[in-house]
């Protein structure tokens, strides 16, 4: 086989074989094929796509370029979810316990912050101690122990995926739906699950910005769960604002806990959170056979946050996985950032919108993500609602507060947080926070 050869064929539209897509795959792994012909390959994919069969086929190679692991000695059904990721979207930390409390096992591997997006692994590592990089044989221990596990991908799971993700993002390559298929899905493929439960966001802060790109990403990877043999669903999800209030690292812990607690996401500023948590709790339970339908599910969830299972869920987390757990119980007190500014309403009326990428972006520049993979995150960094589209303000009211260690970041901060918040004269009604459901039967309008 000729890689100058496939990549030709794949620019003029033509499918690739299982031997060809494979040629491709391993030879990029062991180093034969060089990053300038597999960007070029990627570039030819972006374009002319993938079928149904190459799509299967492209994530199965991906899948078995590691170790796929065997989770078949712990009984029932795991079960995980995937979120597509969107700003303050910290809804892995609060829904894992729970489904994990209620009896369902969940084995996660999370990632690391993505552009403008948090990622769970950075939230969890600013938990004094927490170690995400567990080798696979302490990934089963703790499962095995304690129902749930959350780690980062190691060398052993999807190392193509691995490889090929970090020259996506620097070729322009990463928006195009059977490439993030087949990233994904090695990946959760790859945990030991038994069924997926997938969060696909929609809206600015989203990676997904439109109702049917995020529709045909979600189908696409339902496509490729169900062909695995892997029962999956999925819920497509407003990201037009940050979800809860919290978005930092430590921040974003600290909503997590008070969430898990029941102190907070009733009807306060995390409900939507909760909404979305909740739903999503409601699902994993249905697939892990504890409950017969999603709502039952939901019943569960909000139950093991009322008897505090799910909280104690998560301290067993955090104490297996080699966190303090003081600094939970003690959250005042983890150390403050140099400088907290208020941001304050310019004007009487209603938060019109608030502007979930360019909160995102200014949190990376507070310290609270990464500009560049070498980039060491702030946990402490980050910018809290005060208020939320929908919410009545008067001029000087305050909207946000931000905090960080970084002086020289404040007068761009306080200018571009104030203009993510539009206001408008006439109150305005909320959008539903969960648009739809999908699963092997199609797609259904989602409706509280
Ligand atoms: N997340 C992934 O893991 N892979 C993609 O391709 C996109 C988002």
């Amino acid at each position: 086989m000729n890689t100058v050869e496939l990549i030709r064929k794949k620019r003029e539209n033509f499918s690739l074989s299982e031997e060809e897509f494979r040629w491709m795959i391993s030879g990029y792994v062991q180093g034969v094929i060089p990053d300038y012909q597999m960007s070029s390959f990627l570039m030819a994919c972006y374009f002319r796509g993938m079928s149904e069969e190459e799509t299967l086929t492209f994530t199965r190679l991906m899948l078995h370029s590691g170790e796929v692991i065997d989770l078949s000695e712990i009984p029932g059904m795991k079960v995980d979810k995937h979120s597509t990721g969107g700003v303050g979207d910290k809804v892995s930390l609060i829904l894992a316990p729970i489904v994990a409390a209620c009896g369902v096992p969940v084995p996660m591997i999370s990632g690391r912050g993505l552009g403008h997006t948090g990622g769970t692994l950075d939230k969890l590592e600013s938990i004094p101690g927490f170690r995400t990089n567990l080798s696979i044989t302490e990934y089963k221990k703790v499962i095995k122990a304690i129902g749930l596990v959350m780690i980062g991908q190691t060398a052993e799971i999807a190392p193509a995926d691995k490889k090929m993700y970090a020259l996506r993002d620097v070729t322009a390559t990463v928006e195009c739906i059977p490439l993030i298929a087949g990233s994904i899905m090695s990946k959760k493929l790859a945990e030991g699950i038994d069924a997926l439960v997938l969060d696909v966001k929609t809206g600015r802060g989203a990676f997904m910005q439109t109702y049917e790109s995020s529709l045909e990403l979600a189908q696409t990877l339902i496509r490729v769960g169900n062909g695995f043999g892997k029962e999956t669903v999925a819920f497509i999800t407003d990201m037009s604002q940050p979800l809860g209030i919290a978005i930092g690292n430590w921040l974003e812990v600290v909503e997590s806990v008070e969430c898990l607690c029941g102190l907070r996401g009733n009807s306060d500023h995390s409900s939507d959170l909760m909404e979305v948590t909740s739903v999503l709790a409601g699902a994993m339970l249905m697939l892990g056979k504890r409950a017969k339908t999603i709502d039952e599910g939901i019943a569960l969830a909000k139950q093991s946050i009322k008897d505090g299972s799910a909280y104690r869920k998560f301290l067993d987390l955090v104490r297996t996985q080699g966190g303090d757990v003081s600094a939970l119980e003690n959250l005042e007190r983890y150390p403050l950032s140099k400088h907290s500014i208020e941001i304050k309403a310019s004007e009487d009326g209603y938060i019109a919108e608030i502007d979930s990428l360019e909160l995102g972006l200014t949190g990376i520049e507070l310290g609270a993500g990464r500009a560049r993979i070498d980039d060491v995150i702030d946990p402490k960094a980050g910018i809290v609602l005060k208020k939320k589209v929908g919410d009545a303000v008067e001029t000087n009211d305050t909207v946000a507060i931000f905090y960080t260690d970084k002086e020289t970041a404040l007068h761009a901060a306080k200018e571009r947080i104030a203009k993510a918040f539009r206001i408008q004269s006439v109150p305005l009604k909320k959008k539903p926070m969960i648009v739809s459901y999908i699963d092997k039967s199609g797609v259904r309008e989602w409706k509280k």
